[in-house]
């Protein structure tokens, strides 16, 4: 049914932005507006604003904003009416509905609710096959239950069964005047190529209805009877304008009070997993059905709880496999830990096998924080192999690096240092030196003009494609050189002229930047000096966009090895400005030492004759010496940064 306009303006109108958002954040006040950390992206200093007047909101970290219909239907995954509907029950308005017919209705509705509407009738068809017909109680009820379901939790998960024949759904859907088209734009139906004709995706299988976090089924999973080598054991249904797999996990549903009570999620690897666990009692599982785990999924617990215990079956080749969305976890900033079930559990045999209790039990006692997880991983290889062993460290170090937090980054270390047995000070240069090379990467907006040009023009790589290492810490070079280019060094000297006296040795790689550096230095010998408002208001379009990205808080991720917020990592900066510049300075030596070297190798593949390689050789030799002693003039710094 469509909803009257009058009644939309009269929900809109009810609408209080400040107390809906605030029932989700918790707002204050600043000014006229009032700010939040963002309940769209992970952050831990404020960038989310409201203003109650204009009814809006704005996240200037990730750029989502809108009024409060948009706020719900991001934050509950509510398509526009479903928001509408949400917000009239909250605010006690009646909704006018104008009546139409089905047809009329569906072809009004957005695609997004078509297909709901008829997904919603193939899981009402399922569950009734299951309960109500003889070949859903002969096969797939007597299946469930023989892998001893109970009934609540059959019910609680809406478990159905898909009929052997060809067409039993789209018969039935047809009959009842759905959408085939509808249905096969949902991913229920499939099109036989040659003959053009459609049939059941699902035939002759148990079903398992993903619901969306509010509940809506939006795709199903379906497992074979037994176990049949010729035929895969789930199908699972596409991807479909309802159904975005990277932003869905199975179990969140039912789970996610759950999950917000024990402050904990276990991601397990499937539908019979989730399913065991909740009979298990243990009710804050998810999974991600039929992919590897992304970004979106981790975004949507993190809404419920921080921690996330990864559950792995006891076989090894998956685990190496999926060591990937522990670094995707670390990464969001959420803690992550892992167990493994031993001798080729799953929690459905170990609950079987040993008992409820005794599986939360396992699970409590041998969850282990990702660094004793990796760790052990790499353990065994490790003690034959040294090469493996540094592997194994490589990968830690890694892990550790993506840590968005510089304190528990140094906890992490101690913990690493201590399983592999070496130096914290190794790992800590090692940490340091991923983390500080992915530092403070200027924003770009990605569809503008002057980024366009500045493309074609300079032909430079742009963060996101190679080499943007380089690009960064030329970027960062000049940052300083703005920003504090006036004062002085020990009370000596101009920090502008440390800082052109320290690059005279090397070409910038941008020519933006060494365009910028040539005409600094003019106007220095004129004794000007330039702060970047400078070149905020230079007439060259791209330079203007890549100075305000480079030195604009507002634009910027603020300084996420930290967390400190502007003004503090500013007032830490200037406080440690002589040793920010050398270590910046130093590293990007070490940068153009090593594309040196690179390039001396791609010459020495080239190399005429035996003098030539000879020379090349002597030139590598001479810029690894070059490379060490930065390394660990670094090494100094960052231990006393
Ligand atoms: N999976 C899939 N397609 C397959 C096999 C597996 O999509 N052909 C996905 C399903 O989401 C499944 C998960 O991978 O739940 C884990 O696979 P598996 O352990 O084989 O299945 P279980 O769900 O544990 O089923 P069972 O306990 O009945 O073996
Ligand atoms: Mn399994």
């Amino acid at each position: 049914m469509a909803i009257s306009k009058a009644s939309i303006e009269r929900v809109n109108a009810a609408i209080d932005i400040t107390g809906l958002v605030g029932e989700y954040v918790t707002l204050k006040k600043k000014g006229v507006n009032y700010e939040a950390c963002c309940p769209f992206h992970d952050e831990k200093t404020p960038s989310f604003k409201v203003n109650p007047v204009k009814g809006i909101y704005k996240c200037f970290g990730c750029g989502k904003g809108g009024d409060g219909i948009s706020f719900v239907m991001e934050l509950e995954s509510l398509s526009y009416v479903e928001a509408i509907r949400f917000l009239a029950k909250k605010y006690q308005i009646a909704l006018e509905e104008s009546k139409e017919s089905l047809a009329e209705d569906q072809a009004r509705q957005s695609e997004k609710e078509a297909l709901q509407i008829v997904v919603a009738y193939a899981q009402e068809f399922f569950k009734h096959n299951l309960h109500n017909t003889e070949e859903g109680k002969s096969i797939g009820l007597s299946y469930l239950k023989e892998r001893g379901l109970r009934a609540d939790i059959i019910e609680q998960f809406g478990l159905g069964y898909a009929l052997s024949d060809w067409d039993a759904l789209l018969k039935s859907a047809t009959e009842k005047q759905y959408s085939s088209d509808n249905m096969e734009k949902a991913g229920l139906l499939v099109r036989n190529e040659e003959s053009g004709k459609v049939y059941d995706r699902f035939r002759g299988r148990v079903t398992f209805p993903i619901y969306n976090i509010s509940g809506k089924t939006i795709g199903f999973g379906a497992r074979m009877l037994g176990s049949d080598k010729n035929q895969p054991k789930y199908i699972n249904s596409p991807e479909s304008p309802l159904y975005d797999k990277s932003q869905t996990l199975y179990g969140l549903f039912q789970g996610k009070q759950a999950i917000r009570a024990a402050d904990l999620c276990y991601l397990t690897e499937g539908y019979m997993d989730v399913i065991s666990m909740h009979q298990a009692g243990i009710q804050n599982a998810v999974a991600s059905s039929g992919t590897s785990l992304t970004d979106g999924q981790i975004k949507l617990i993190g809404r419920f709880t921080r921690n996330i215990t990864l559950l792995y079956d006891g076989d090894k080749p998956g685990i190496k496999a999926s060591l990937r969305g522990i670094d995707l976890i670390v990464a969001s900033g959420l803690n992550v830990r892992a167990v493994v079930l031993p001798d080729g559990n799953d929690p459905d045999s170990y609950a079987k096998n040993f008992g409820s209790d005794a599986l939360e039990l396992y699970l409590k006692n041998n969850s282990q924080d990702f660094i004793t997880f990796k760790a052990g991983i790499f353990a065994e290889e490790a003690a034959l192999d040294p090469i493996k062993k540094a592997e194994g460290i490589d990968s830690i170090v890694e892990t550790i690096s993506l840590v968005p937090d510089v304190i528990r980054r140094s906890v992490f270390v101690k913990e690493a240092a201590r399983l592999f047995q070496v130096p914290e000070s190794a790992l800590t240069e090692a940490v340091n030196l991923r983390v500080f090379g992915r530092l403070r990467k200027p924003v770009f907006r990605p569809d503008s003009p002057e980024i366009e040009a500045l493309k074609q023009e300079t032909a430079e790589p742009l963060p996101g494609t190679e080499n943007t290492v380089l690009y960064d810490l030329e970027g960062e070079i000049i940052r300083l050189l703005l920003l504090h280019g006036h004062k002085t060094l020990e009370e000596k000297f101009l920090v502008a002229h440390y800082i052109l006296e320290q690059l005279s040795d090397i070409e910038l790689k941008s020519k933006i930047f060494k365009n910028l550096i040539t005409e600094y230095m003019e106007r220095l010998d004129f004794g000007e000096s330039m702060g970047p408002e400078y070149f905020y208001h230079h007439p060259q379009e791209h330079i203007k966009q890549v100075i305000i990205d480079l030195c604009e808080p507002l634009q910027e991720k603020i300084i996420f090895h930290t967390h400190r917020d502007f003004e503090d990592f500013s007032e830490w900066e200037t406080e440690n400005l002589h040793k920010s510049l050398f270590f910046n300075i130093m590293h990007l030596k070490k940068q153009h030492v090593l594309e040196e070297i690179k390039s001396l190798n791609r010459d020495l593949e080239t190399a005429a004759d035996e003098d030539e390689e000879l020379r090349i050789l002597a030139s590598i030799l001479e810029k690894k010496k070059t490379e060490a002693i930065l390394t660990k003039e670094l090494g100094d710094v960052i231990n006393h940064l």
